[in-house]
């Protein structure tokens, strides 16, 4: 889990972001197709043309759940148990697609808090992404 210093970093940051975390993950997913295109076979039925009203949408959504996390680190599997069964049962996304995602949001968040973007909080948020994936992909086996 994280420890307290990891999750001071990650709660300033959100609470710095306030009501943009839906820009930035949307930015996030708008990387991920473009830097990872094999990751929109899981999107067939989106537009995902630039500025696509569905992927700000998209965004919006994944922005929530992030949100929720990282007011929940205590028990992460608990309060994305149900976001756990659409995405593995439902969706069945391959696990490698969460890390070309949590990569593609830490490299937006660092173009965007260049000054905040210290080791130690690129080091804390990957731990962040990294117990959000793996309490969404908990449900694969
Ligand atoms: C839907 C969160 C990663 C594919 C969703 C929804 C949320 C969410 C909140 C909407 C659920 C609802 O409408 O009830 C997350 C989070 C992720 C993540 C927090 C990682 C941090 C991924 C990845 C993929 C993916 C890596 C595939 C590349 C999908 C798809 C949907 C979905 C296809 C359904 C979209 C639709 O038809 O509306 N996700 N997701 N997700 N997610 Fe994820």
């Amino acid at each position: 889990s994280l420890s307290q210093t990891e999750r001071a970093l990650v709660l300033a940051l959100w609470k710095k972001m306030s009501t943009n975390v839906g820009i930035y993950t949307t930015e996030a997913l708008e990387r991920t197709f473009m830097a990872f295109p094999a990751t929109k076979t899981y999107f067939p039925h989106f537009d995902l043309s630039p500025g696509s009203k569905q992927v700000k949408a998209h965004g919006q959504k994944v922005a929530d759940a992030l949100t929720l996390a990282a007011h929940h680190l205590d028990d992460l599997p608990g309060s994305l148990s149900a976001l756990s069964d659409l995405h593995a049962h439902k969706l069945r996304v391959d696990p490698a697609n969460f890390q070309f995602f949590s990569h593609c949001l830490l490299v937006t968040l660092a173009r965007h808090y260049p000054g905040d973007f210290s080791p130690m909080m690129h080091a804390s948020l990957d731990k962040f992404l990294g117990l959000v994936t793996l309490a969404l992909v908990s449900k694969y086996r």
